[in-house]
């Protein structure tokens, strides 16, 4: 994908025009695209229309899938689920269930598959802190179901034929939609701390809330906008990590010198070299690597014709590979993202695995606090590595992943 896009910048400049069917397709590049499409300031752009093509049957009414006004009142009342102290005591219960599920990953030096194993481990983290849920055979169901409703969201054919992949989809929206709806009044009178909980129960200051509907279709939407991106994002840190054992034995250094097995909330910015080695990890594999949106009327960008109607593209993945804003993009090299060197602050829009805008990720801080955990437990557990010579093959689209499920071995940390 990087390889076709560079083609297309060499080849036509910032802005590059195709067909896909009878849709016009226009591919923007680099930091200013990204800040004139994603900011929006004149509201041309539609995230809604471009997303519901994608996934409109299977995840309706997500926030993704909204703009303008209802956008904007839909995000205000989800933000509640998102702000400190709601995001603290998601990191108390997801201390234990990380240190058990890791503790099970031991298989005495065998390799095993890591982007497996994180799957299982964040979709357990899903089914307690979004859904407070306990674990056991509804929520192995429900993780089932979901699995569907993601692959389904994803697939290339999408008609409704009995055996495909869409149609597993839509029958596991039903089963979801059912579970959710099952629950809720229980969720609106008690005082759990989970995600669907806090969706229930919110109300804002000017009085907004939201229908059970609306709750039954955020929270399917939430749940997969953070779960591939987050396991997307784990197995490309535990792959540079391996690969670079150095960094590796950074990382354990600090979670060991932190001292505790529990890592709190607001402790998060003392793992500051497990944030740059996310930061670089995220720089070189953004689990979104293109972000689309619709024009909506005919605009000029850099004197460049956007016509009404045509499919834009960004690509956080070209711009974070562009040498003129950082040195030796192909480099994995953490320290870029330290104090001194700041290569992200170069530019407002050329590090953008969480978008930017009024759509940009509503779920950064709780993806931090989950990797940095995850990671808090996982260095000081194990050691791991890759076969020598070993090169991830990556599947990019629509969201990047090892195709091979990333074989690595772990060793007990002494
Ligand atoms: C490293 C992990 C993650 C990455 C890289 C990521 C990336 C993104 C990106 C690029 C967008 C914007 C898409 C666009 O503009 O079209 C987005 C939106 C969104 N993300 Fe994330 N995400 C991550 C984790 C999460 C988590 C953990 C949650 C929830 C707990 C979440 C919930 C959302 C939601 C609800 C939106 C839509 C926001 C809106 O439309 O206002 N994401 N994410």
């Amino acid at each position: 994908m990087l390889r076709a896009l560079r083609h297309d910048y060499e080849q036509h400049g910032v802005a590059s025009y195709s067909h896909v069917g009878f849709a016009k397709m226009v591919n923007l590049f680099g930091p200013d695209a990204n800040r004139f499409v994603l900011l929006d300031k004149d509201r041309i752009f539609s995230a809604r229309k471009p997303w519901m093509l994608i996934m409109g049957r299977i995840f309706p009414n997500g926030l993704l899938l909204m703009d303008g006004q209802e956008h904007k009142t839909n995000r205000k009342i989800m933000h509640t689920a998102f702000t400190r102290p709601a995001l603290r005591g998601y990191a108390e219960r997801m201390n234990p269930m990380v240190a058990e599920g890791i503790a099970s990953w031991d298989r005495d030096g065998s390799e095993v598959l890591a982007f497996h194993l994180l799957k299982q481990l964040t979709l357990g983290i899903a089914a307690r802190v979004f859904v407070g849920a306990e674990l056991g055979p509804e929520t192995t169901r429900m993780n089932g179901a979901f699995e569907h409703l993601v692959a389904a969201s994803m697939s290339q054919i999408r008609l409704p034929i009995p055996g495909l992949e869409f149609q597993r989809g839509l029958k596991a929206r039903r089963f979801m939609v059912d579970y959710f709806r099952r629950m809720i009044s229980d969720k609106r009178g008690g005082d759990s701390p989970d995600i669907f909980s806090r969706l229930t129960r919110t109300v804002t200051e000017d009085g907004e809330r939201f229908e059970d509907q609306q709750i039954i279709d955020h929270m399917s939407f939430l749940m997969m906008a953070a779960h591939d991106t987050t396991t997307s994002t784990l197995s490309s840190m535990m792959y540079e990590l391996a690969k670079h054992p150095e960094w590796q034995e950074s990382v354990r250094e600090e979670c060991i010198a932190y001292g505790a097995d529990e890592l709190a909330f607001d402790d998060l910015d003392r793992f500051e070299i497990t944030g740059r080695v996310m930061k670089e990890t995220l720089r070189r594999y953004p689990p979104l690597p293109v972000i689309p949106r619709i024009a909506q009327e005919e605009v000029e960008f850099e004197g460049y014709r956007i016509p009404k109607g045509s499919m834009c593209v960004v690509s956080p993945i070209f711009t974070h590979y562009m040498s003129e804003w950082w040195t030796n993009p192909e480099d994995f090299d953490p320290d870029r993202f330290s104090q001194e060197r700041a290569e992200d602050q170069r530019h407002s829009h050329s590090w953008i695995p969480f978008g930017g805008g009024p759509h940009m990720c509503i779920g950064l801080r709780f993806a931090e606090t989950q990797v940095k955990l995850i990671m808090h437990h996982l260095t000081r557990r194990f050691r791991w590595s890759i076969a020598e010579g070993y090169e991830m093959p990556v599947q990019q689209a629509p969201i990047s992943k090892p195709m091979d499920g990333l074989p690595i071995r772990l060793a007990r940390v002494k």
